[in-house]
């Protein structure tokens, strides 16, 4: 991994020969105090070449000083903020990853945490300090472990330091304490998604979760005779091709009141998707790799909940199996028979995600008895096509949570968008030998169809299945990752966590 940029704050800019020096204007290209103060005999320079360069302090703009005569370090950055009124968490976040974007990859950095009149007493508060942090940490991961062959000049030459300057030192030190448990959440999650599968199989993926009982979140790993016995018999059909044993992961933070019914994350993760008997085409089958995204997120979200000690009781459960195809693999017109009891047709093995999660959702419903249970699977190529890449799709028997999530979503930027369930749908996935088959029988609705089997092993349990085919990989990178994996839906389910179900 490329190292995390070493992130201090600090009272005083003290730029130091040789470092970068980071200051943020608005689109009138007005400054705050202290970024007047860093910038000193300096700012004369800044008004000269940002007319000749028709800098006028636009959002996502950048005026780049290169030995900026005045000031002892080598390189000035002067960031865009744009409307300085309008800013929402979001956009700061952003900023923090345009600003590290620009960074060398190694040396100091001084960034003074500062935007004319912004909020009543003007500057940057605590809050938006500590959310330029994490936008800096998200911004500077790049997955890189397998890169052995790296130029001279293409490695950083020693350690990135980022020093804030911060209005209050000791309150932007405690907000970024909470954004540094969530940031390291998503960054295991893109670590997870983007190692390769014959690294990343069920049983190392399991064992990396161990890592969680270092933060006090419990950890509980079923493996094949524990799965037998649960008679899970969906998940292990997915399973039973593969070389690789299946294994379920349930972790737990009891961080809230005694007794109290904890929230449920559930997520699908299929190591590697070839598709089984029901073959993928070879065109960027490589990408399945990326098919545990779901699980992914859950596993982050656990090590977000618990490293930032969050006043919840929270469950995470995942499923973890690989499809391929072999002489034992599953074949099309099999019928399995889940935990639940109900029997499914297996008309297409590509459409495995949904049978691993059934047997989770309905292990995760009947042993732990959630207020909710809301789960992510890179479920279905049709959400692509309805959503793009921005946008994962939110399917749900519950408006309130439903609403919670959409505006949990808004805010931290990874918004859902909700689609139908209906008994039309679900009529299409009855199966004439079984109790249902595990796909609609033509594309149409084909993501609705994928939800309405999930539902069929929810009850009445308040629940959301959230389709992040588009969202979890392959994304559109942005100024906060630019990574494959995205680590997607972390900080949105952390946010809800944190805005809904604490205290
Ligand atoms: N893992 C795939 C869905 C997927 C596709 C995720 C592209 C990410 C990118 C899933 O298991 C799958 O194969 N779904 C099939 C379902 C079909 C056979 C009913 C699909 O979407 O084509
Ligand atoms: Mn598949
Ligand atoms: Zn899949």
């Amino acid at each position: 991994m490329a190292e995390a940029p070493r992130i201090s704050f600090s009272p005083t800019t003290a730029a130091k020969p040789g470092g970068s020096l980071v200051v943020f204007c608005d689109d009138g290209l007005k400054f705050g105090r202290r970024a007047t103060e860093a910038l000193g005999a300096a700012a004369a320079l800044v008004t000269r070449a940002a007319k000749g360069e028709q800098f006028t302090g636009k959002s996502g703009s950048v005026l780049e000083l290169i030995l900026p005569e005045g000031l002892k370090v080598d390189r000035l950055f002067v960031l865009g903020a744009g409307k300085v009124a309008d800013l929402k968490t979001e956009d700061v976040v952003k900023l923090g990853g345009a600003a590290m974007g620009k960074l060398p990859k190694a040396g100091e950095a001084t960034v003074v945490a500062d935007l004319p009149a912004a909020g009543k007493t003007g500057g940057m508060d605590a809050g938006q300090t500590a959310d330029l942090a994490l936008g800096m940490v998200l911004r500077a991961y790049a997955f890189d472990r397998y890169k052995t062959k790296r130029k001279a000049d293409e490695k950083p030459a020693g350690k990135r330091a980022v020093s804030i300057v911060a209005a209050d030192v000791a309150a932007a030190r405690k907000a970024f304490a909470a954004r540094e448990a969530i940031a390291g959440g998503v960054l295991t999650a893109r670590d997870l998604v983007n190692e390769p599968p014959n690294v990343l199989f069920p049983e190392e993926f399991a064992r990396r979760t161990l890592a969680l009982k270092k933060a006090g979140c419990k950890v509980e790993i079923l493996d094949m005779a524990a799965l037998k016995k649960l008679g899970m018999g969906a998940l292990l059909g997915v399973g039973q091709g593969s070389r690789r044993e299946s294994r379920v992961v349930v972790m737990r933070w009891d961080g809230g009141k005694k007794g109290e019914a904890p929230v449920a994350f559930i997520g699908k993760g299929v190591c590697f998707d070839t598709g089984g008997i029901s073959i993928k085409p070879a065109a960027g089958m490589e990408d399945m790799k990326g098919d545990m995204a779901g699980a992914a997120c859950v596993v982050g979200l656990m090590q977000a909940l618990s490293s930032r000690k969050a006043k919840v009781n929270a469950i995470g459960v995942i499923g973890l199996v690989e499809n391929m195809p072999d002489g034992n693999a599953q074949r099309p017109g099999d019928i399995v028979t889940s935990m639940s009891g109900q029997t499914v047709e297996i008309i297409n093995t590509d459409a495995e995600g949904r049978l691993v999660l059934a047997d989770v959702l309905w292990y995760t419903k009947e042993k732990y008895k959630p207020q909710f249970m809301v789960n992510l699977a890179t479920l279905t190529g049709a959400i692509i096509v309805a959503l793009g890449h921005e946008y994962a799709g939110l399917f749900s028997n519950n408006d309130e949570l439903s609403e919670r999530l959409t505006a949990s979503g808004e805010a931290t930027g990874e918004p859902v968008w909700r689609m139908p369930l209906s008994s039309s749908f679900d009529k299409m996935i009855d199966s004439k030998f079984a109790d249902m088959k595990n796909t609609g029988g033509s594309r149409a609705g084909g993501s609705i169809t994928a939800a309405q089997f999930l539902q069929r092993f929810v009850d009445k349990t308040p629940w959301a299945h959230l389709d992040i085919a588009g969202t979890g990989m392959d994304s559109r990178q942005n100024e906060i990752n630019k990574s494959w994996a995205s680590g997607w839906g972390v900080r949105l389910l952390d946010r809800l966590v944190a805005d809904y179900y604490e205290g």
